[in-house]
């Protein structure tokens, strides 16, 4: 159980996936600071083990998404060592930026395999365990405008958060009768890892230009994502399931 009993994750277990850096680790600092004992997953292991180490009441377990076995083993061992699991972050995930015609098979797998079964692996082993303990939970789904949106570039991303958007809604009307809430989260552009070579982050004309087509006039932040995240962790949503949350700045219309 937590050791902070006043924050608005107190006595909440938590695992997110692709925890070891950007939004993934804010949302590991974010929901301890609410309370919740955390389990930060990923495949970078160093940097997940590093992140876990500067938070209280957080630790780290390697879990490639991909794998079903290290799915069942992660879930089993969190519930075993915590008597529970009430949070699941779906956040792991990996961009592609090339042309659909340029995309070969092996490329198009590898995004499928991480972002949209990654995705469907979590949502089921979590699902599977909250029933068989009767417990309620809240699966949160980070998908991104790309699933909402067909963004030039980057097809074969886009199709994934599509689908990762279309789960969270199935899944949804599925589980809710099990007091099982499902929602995803669409970020815009976020200043993470991932985008920091990109262009419209490192090139500081080009982030300019972006920035004046922004509403809000800034890109976004890890923290910017995990508030999003934590409210629909917490009991303060308990009324919202199969729903997409967007947090862009006020690009998306
Ligand atoms: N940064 C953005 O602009 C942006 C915009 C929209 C959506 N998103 C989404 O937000 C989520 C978090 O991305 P981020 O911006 O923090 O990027 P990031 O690259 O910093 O974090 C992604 C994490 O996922 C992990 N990961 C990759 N493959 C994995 C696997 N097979 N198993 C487990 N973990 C794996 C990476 O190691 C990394 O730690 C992703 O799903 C991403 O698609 C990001």
């Amino acid at each position: 159980m937590s050791a902070n009993g006043t924050g608005r994750l107190a006595g909440k277990v938590a695992l997110i996936t692709g925890g070891a850096r950007g939004q993934g680790a804010e949302e590991g600092r974010l929901f301890a600071a609410e309370g919740a004992t955390v389990v930060l997953t990923d495949v970078l292991d160093a940097e997940g083990e590093g992140a876990a180490a500067g938070i209280d009441n957080a630790t780290y377990r390697h879990l490639d998404v991909r794998s079903e076995s290290e799915w069942e083993t992660v879930v089993d061992d969190v519930i075993e060592a915590n008597g529970q699991l009430d949070v699941l972050v779906n956040n792991a995930g990996v961009d592609l930026v090339k042309r659909l015609d340029a995309t070969t098979l092996e490329e198009f797998e590898r995004v499928v395999a991480i972002n949209q079964t990654g995705t469907f692996l979590g949502m089921r082993t979590v699902a599977r365990a909250l029933k068989k303990a009767e417990r309620p939970g809240s699966i949160i789904n980070i998908s991104s405008v790309a699933g909402l949106e067909g963004v030039l570039g980057h097809g074969a991303y886009s199709g994934t958060k599509f689908a990762v958007t279309g789960l969270t809604k199935a899944a949804a009307k599925e589980w809710g009768r099990y007091g099982i809430r499902v929602n995803s989260v669409h970020p815009g552009l976020i200043e993470t890892p991932m985008t920091a070579d990109a262009r419209p982050i490192a090139d500081p004309d080009t982030r300019a230009k972006v920035e004046r087509n922004i509403p809000i006039g800034r890109v976004g932040q890890s923290v910017d994502i995990a508030n999003m995240v934590l409210f629909l962790a917490s009991d303060e949503s308990s009324y919202c399931t199969g729903q997409a949350f967007v947090v862009d700045g006020g690009i998306h219309p």
